[in-house]
């Protein structure tokens, strides 16, 4: 459990809370490539870190993200615009170019003059691995981009679902990496894995995965450890990247998916499931698997909504619940929305002064103390070391079996670093 205080530390992220200024130290996605059109095409509303933004490709393509609320009056710049290098405000006329300068000012005889002193909040933006990223933090501690391997592999290698859902970041993300609860949320009752779900039949067999967890270079490398036989362990070694992404550890041969989590406000986030391939694009038998609408969600055309959620009981099926599936819910994302978007009621934040945390909870825990100490320790002055070492996102998740008698104990870290680089 969490005091209440840290409750509140963990989840709150909006301009100038001590969560919010970490996460702005880091690239930040903020929506899909392709939601963007082409030079001088219409702006996109984006709402991230608690903050509205519009973005906008210039004349010359150059990626704008500009406070979505004009400086003059307030009038959203969504309505604007998408002129000569500039988004025009609708309401009268002030034009903004992508670093945010006022260009035109053309509703008063001093506008010429004072259009050189008016600027609007801008944030600089890159497109990568087919996402705009953000950085919205002080502009001299800009880092470089993370070397994670989803966003440097070639298009075709790549595919991604953008879903924006009600739940605070953090309850979600805590899903994401928390092993103990694929034994059971996302079983069958015949013990098999789910057809497509990158799950090796050892994480049904042992539901008490004994964790390892150790503290890195980008974060977090959360080793759970099961039963596989007499003198066999099986490894499922999921990977935290500070702070939107995780890797989850699926056997080799297929597409690794990263789960990346970015808050859209405190009661809001949005997800992106990106699956990748190192070395070969996505295959027919890969993409079909993708489409199945198990391993990734029926969206709502024209939305990001998933068909299944909440309103609809996320279309559960008790007679598949008592003969088939664990849950009776179709997708794996639903599965997990249905217990991560009501923990302790749905659409609220989760209250973790009320818990009962166990020993399967070895890696829930560690995430928080990682977010918590490096938030604690920004208020104090100390920067986090992760922005300035982007080379150290280049690593894998890890699935593989080894003799019960290689020692991990205190070699843990080295040794399963080394499987997975
Ligand atoms: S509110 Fe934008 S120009 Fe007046
Ligand atoms: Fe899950």
């Amino acid at each position: 459990m969490l005091t209440k205080a840290d409750n509140e530390l963990l989840v709150r992220i909006g301009p100038k809370t001590p969560m919010g200024e970490l996460f702005r130290r880091f690239w930040t996605p903020v929506m899909l490539a392709s939601e963007l059109g082409g030079p001088d095409s219409a702006p996109v509303r984006v709402r991230i870190l608690g903050e509205d933004l519009v973005a906008f490709r210039d004349s010359h393509g150059k990626l704008g993200l500009l406070d979505a609320y004009c400086p003059h009056r307030r009038a959203n710049l969504f309505w604007g615009r998408n002129e000569q290098d500039g988004l025009r405000c609708v309401y009268h006329g002030w034009k903004f170019d992508v670093t945010g300068a006022c260009t035109d000012l053309p509703n008063c005889p001093e506008g010429p003059t004072l259009k050189n002193k008016v600027k609007t909040t801008s944030y600089p933006a890159m497109e990568r691995g087919g996402l705009i990223w953000a950085f919205m933090g002080p502009i001299d501690l800009m880092p470089e981009f993370p070397a994670i391997e989803a966003f440097a592999v070639p298009d075709d290698h790549r595919s991604i679902t953008k879903m924006i859902t009600v739940g605070n970041y953090a309850q979600l993300q805590e899903g994401d990496i928390d092993s103990s609860h694929v034994s059971f949320l996302h079983s069958r009752m015949d013990g098999k894995p789910i057809p497509g779900g990158r799950v090796d039949a050892t994480v049904f067999a042992d539901k008490q995965p004994r964790w390892f967890t150790a503290e890195t270079d980008y974060g977090l490398m959360l080793s759970a450890q099961r039963n596989a036989g007499e003198d066999t362990f099986h490894w499922r070694v999921n990977q935290y990247l500070m702070p939107y992404a995780v890797l989850i550890a699926a056997p080799p041969g297929g597409p690794v998916l990263t789960q990346v989590r970015v808050p859209i406000d405190d009661d809001h986030s949005m997800h992106f499931r990106v699956w990748s391939n190192a070395d070969h694009p996505l295959n027919a038998e890969e993409l079909a698997v993708l489409n199945d609408g198990v391993t990734v969600p029926e969206v709502v055309p024209g939305t990001f909504s998933t068909k299944e959620e909440f309103e609809n009981d996320y279309l559960i099926d008790r007679t598949d619940q008592a003969t088939s599936s664990f849950t009776g819910i179709k997708s794996i994302v639903a599965q997990d929305l249905a217990v991560t978007q009501d923990q302790g009621g749905y659409g609220t934040i989760a209250d973790r002064s009320r818990e009962y945390l166990t020993s399967s909870d070895k890696a829930i825990i560690a995430l928080r103390k990682r977010l918590l100490t490096s938030a604690k320790q920004l208020m104090q002055g100390h920067e986090p070391p992760e922005p300035r070492n982007p080379q150290a996102y280049s690593v894998r998740p890890g699935d593989f079996k080894l003799p019960r008698t290689t020692p991990v104990a205190e070699g843990a870290k080295d040794m399963l670093l080394a499987t997975v680089r």
